[in-house]
């Protein structure tokens, strides 16, 4: 153990109680001004108010901000069941010591995985079974969580391995109060797939959640009591390891996870990807995430555009919305056809965010028509996500993403272990010009195979100023995620929102293949008279959106602001 911090249990759990005492009177989230509080003991933007406590006490408790985001993510594997996982995978990106990290811990195809596995799943008409990569054992990819965040705390940690989990196990043990979310997200994955015939036993764990009422998970603390116990190991080659693998055939199923893929799952340490961007820079998601690509062509075109097109339009104007999904267009048609792991294509990422290449995407921006589908080319020769940002009182950072794609993943949890396995190989291009539940197509670059990562568009997100952090942002939403970051972004600093506003102001959508929507969120449907201009002009709406919940914090100098989205069920939180 690396920690030269040792807390007693004890002392974290009366703390986190504590802290869950101060914030039910009403220490809470963004107040609407810019100002935040001074940076004394860091601050959590995180998707429930359970694990911005525990990440509150760890941080009063002397942790950093790695010990905090690792608390976390245990946590929502906890309270937040339908995002929040150990079955799953993800990213984390941290800004420590004034130096940047990237852990990928991204699921990875299991060995005996082939590129046409997925044709092989039919309907009873014969066709092809798209929700074959779904739901269902044979949908999972060797989950990354245990390992990524293990790594992450052996390297940067200051508390105990056993101390971060501890929050985690103890509201496990004696149970969380189940939100409407939870619930809506199980009835949700149950209506939609449950249908389809693969093997899942979600409703053998979940069906008693009830709204409003405590849920406790037993099983799933005793997974929790051994991986503090022995470490990561223990997921990827002891019991835990055995019991998924025997959930991958359990009740008839078809899973491939075998024990050799497990002990054989490896984190990858990456470079988080820098961009230059208005006087900072912006330390995001490289592959095998689209999302930062995504992100820095978004930035740059609109920066390209800032003296002509952009000139005197706001946020959410109608020209401003449609030129957003000119860029959207060009970046959905880049990410279809370049993007997949690193270690199985060659990403010609340099050349993707070339400034000259992004000038020269930014001059086919049609200002006044919709650029047809067709004619968009590459241009080179709900469910469930979460997120959480924390900074601590020595301005290190952490932004985190993790997944297990739609909410409960495969609707597989582990008998014996007490928690869901990841539908992350539907983010292949499981069949080609299929498009996927996002709605989005790949290509051979985001093809099947083993041992490959899927392609994400989580992009957990640092900017930098100065050598230090200054905003620390990311959100669930599947192929959504880089144009809300994005939207934010632009919100923030080219249009000088306050954050708690530039969070809440109304997103949209707009994405390859489809090319002629402008999709609005539920949260904040278009207006019918905006509607009716975009319809003008030869859009077509829709908010059958995939919600985005931002959360971000901002520092400026020794001032701190932490928001957790309006949308969601999060909390921020100062700490003192
Ligand atoms: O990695 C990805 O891009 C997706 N698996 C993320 C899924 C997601 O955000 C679902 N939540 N809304």
């Amino acid at each position: 153990m690396n920690s030269d911090i040792l807390i007693s249990r004890r002392s974290l759990i009366a703390s986190a109680a504590a802290s869950m005492a101060l914030s039910a009177c009403g220490s809470g989230s963004g107040s609407g001004s810019d100002d935040g509080a001074r940076l004394d003991g860091g601050a959590i933007a995180s998707s429930d108010k359970y694990s911005s406590e525990a990440g509150k006490a760890i941080l009063q408790a002397g942790g950093n901000a790695v010990d905090a985001a690792v608390a976390i993510a245990f946590v929502l594997a906890v309270t937040y069941p339908e995002a929040g996982n150990i079955g799953g995978g993800g990213f984390m990106n941290i800004f420590i010591e004034g130096k940047p990290y990237f852990v990928d811990y991204r699921e990875m195809a299991p060995a005996a995985a082939t590129s046409d596995m997925y044709t092989r799943f039919k309907t009873a008409d014969g066709k092809q079974d798209p929700l074959s990569s779904l739901w269902g054992a044979q949908a999972a990819g060797v989950p990354g969580t245990v390992r990524g965040l293990y790594e992450a705390h052996q390297r940067f940690g200051r508390l105990a391995w056993k101390d971060v989990l501890a929050p985690a196990i103890d509201l496990a043990d004696k149970g969380h109060v189940a939100s409407k979310a939870e619930v809506f997200w199980r009835d949700y994955a149950i209506t939609n797939f449950g249908s389809s015939g693969y093997p899942a036993n979600l409703m053998e764990y979940f069906g008693t959640m009830r709204e409003g009422q405590l849920f406790r998970q037993a099983e799933l603390a005793e997974t929790l009591r051994r991986i503090a116990a022995n470490g990561s190991d223990e997921f990827y080659k002891g019991r835990t390891a055995d019991l998924i693998v025997a959930a991958m055939t359990q009740d008839g199923g078809r899973g491939i996870i075998t024990k050799a893929d497990l002990a054989n799952y490896k984190v990858v340490w990456r470079n988080p990807l820098p961009i230059e961007w208005n006087g900072m820079t912006v330390y995001t998601a490289p592959p095998p995430s689209s999302g930062g690509i995504a992100l820095g062509q978004l930035l740059g075109m609109k920066a390209a555009l800032r003296g002509t097109l952009f000139v005197g339009e706001r946020p959410n104007t109608v020209q401003y919305m449609h030129l957003n999904a000119e860029m959207l267009k060009r970046v959905f048609a880049d990410r279809a056809e370049y993007l997949g792991d690193p270690g199985f294509v060659d990403v010609p990422q340099a050349r993707l965010l070339d400034p000259a290449y992004i000038r020269a995407r930014a001059a086919e921006v049609n200002p006044r028509e919709i650029t047809p589908t067709e004619t968009v080319q590459p241009g080179l020769a709900k469910m469930h996500t979460t997120h959480f940002s924390v900074v601590d009182k020595w301005g290190n950072a952490v932004s985190n993403t993790y997944t297990l794609n739609m909410g409960y993943g495969c609707g597989v949890v582990v008998r014996g272990a007490g928690f869901a396995l990841n539908d992350e190989m539907d983010d292949f291009a499981t069949v080609p010009g299929q498009p996927n539940i996002f709605g989005v197509i790949g290509s051979d670059a985001n093809a099947v195979a083993p041992g490959k990562r899927p392609l994400s568009s989580m992009s957990p997100t640092i900017l930098v100023k100065d050598g230090l952090p200054t905003m620390v942002i990311g959100t669930p939403g599947g192929s959504r995620i880089f144009n809300a970051v994005y939207q934010v972004l632009a919100n923030t600093y080219d249009y000088q929102m306050p954050l708690p506003a530039a969070v809440a102001n109304r997103r949209f959508h707009h994405q390859l293949p489809q090319g002629r929507i402008m999709e609005g969120e539920p949260f904040s449907p278009i207006p019918p008279d905006l509607a009716q201009q975009l319809q003008a002009r030869g859009y077509t709406i829709s908010t059958n959106s995939f919600d985005t919940d931002i959360q971000a914090i901002k520092i400026t100098g020794r001032d701190v602001m932490p928001v957790s989205d309006p949308r969601g069920r999060g909390l921020a939180l100062i700490v003192t």
